[in-house]
């Protein structure tokens, strides 16, 4: 369903570029739809799942959703319905990431892992998961289901490819990059794209909003990593020097190693691979990295990602809907959360 028009709401007018502030009326929206879709008979089920969706959580993937199709002309009253499909699977892959991460903490609190054990969070991980699916199937919309599929495909193999770097202290640009963009980018390219193709847009559009979504991907992912080097706990609600601990080398690490003598990476790698890292070791290392120019670097990185990404917006005629999303990037590359 098309209505054309690229007008926007007005809610959305004279704010702050890069704020989220903007799309208060969105959130509400999303939330309550995702305070009332999960319904089951089993109360351990809703237990885990509402503690695991509902709160802190930033809700960009269904805003890209929302926004992508409003874009293109969408008028479809199940929007905040369909758009929860985006929430939930990043939910459910939270759940499980988490399981995979032994993480202790998720969105400032306790990691469902951590409260109710790995097996129930794993089956909660794929209750979420079905029941988005379940949500795509009332789309009607083959095109729709296909890209969902293929997404959570890429997202499996982007664990997949990252679990077997854990501890390469070798690991390139190009790799990480690669991971990235299967276990993160994937998703948030897909709910640009297809907020395209629930309005029946047509491929170019699809396709520059999937490439549009696949840069901000990359850009969100790349702030992630650096947050996890520069933040603290207090902020970003799980602990500083997460990824380290977790054996990930990820874009700031990569940044500061490349200066090092091969010699030397062994070392650190031999030092931090066979848990003999003391927190003196994962101190200095932090502090190393945050010393290096490469926060700016990194997000130097991100903010190319996001102008690359802005380009694919280009062939849409400029609306209140299309400065909100150009907006989101500058969010991305300045978020301190
Ligand atoms: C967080 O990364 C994890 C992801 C972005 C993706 C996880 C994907 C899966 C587990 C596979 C897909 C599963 C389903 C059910 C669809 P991170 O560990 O770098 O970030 P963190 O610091 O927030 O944990
Ligand atoms: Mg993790």
């Amino acid at each position: 369903m098309r209505n054309g028009n690229h007008l926007g709401s007005p809610g959305t007018m004279n704010k702050d570029k890069g704020s989220l502030e903007q799309f208060e009326h969105h959130f509400k929206l999303i939330n309550e739809e995702l305070g009332s879709s999960i319904t089951t008979d089993f109360s351990l089920v809703s237990d885990i799942t509402n503690y695991s969706v509902l709160g802190e959580g930033k809700r960009l993937r269904p805003l890209l959703f929302v926004l992508s199709s409003e874009l293109c002309g969408y008028a479809g009253k199940d929007v905040y319905r369909i758009s929860t499909i985006f929430e939930l699977i990043h939910s459910a892959s939270l759940l499980h990431d988490d399981v995979l991460d032994n993480a202790e903490t998720r969105r400032k609190k306790p990691a469902a892992r951590n409260v109710w054990g790995n097996p129930a969070a794993v089956l909660a991980g794929d209750f979420l998961y079905a029941h988005a699916t379940a949500i795509a199937a009332e789309c009607n919309n083959l095109e729709f289901i296909k890209v969902l599929s293929h997404t959570t495909r890429r997202m499996v193999e982007g664990q997949f490819v990252e679990l077997g770097h854990t501890h390469n202290w070798h690991l390139g640009v190009d790799k990480y990059l690669d991971i990235i963009i299967a276990k993160t980018a994937a998703l948030i390219s897909a709910a640009c794209a297809c907020g395209g193709i629930i309005a029946g847009a047509p491929k170019e559009e699809v396709e520059s909003l999937k490439e549009f979504g696949l840069n901000l991907g990359i850009a969100f992912q790349l702030i992630d990593d650096l947050l996890d080097y520069t933040s603290s706990e207090e902020i970003i609600g799980k602990p500083v020097g997460k990824d380290l601990r977790e054996g990930k080398i990820t874009l700031p690490l990569i940044y500061v190693l490349s200066d090092f003598e091969k010699s030397e990476v062994d070392k650190l790698e031999h030092l931090f691979k066979n848990h003999g890292a003391t927190d003196k070791d994962y101190d200095d290392l932090i502090k190393t990295v945050r010393r290096n120019g490469v926060i700016e670097r990194v997000r130097g990185e991100a903010k190319k990602y996001v102008d690359k990404g802005e380009t694919f917006l280009e062939l849409f005629p400029e609306s209140f809907t299309k400065k909100g999303l150009l907006g989101l990037g500058e969010y991305i590359v300045n978020r301190e959360l």
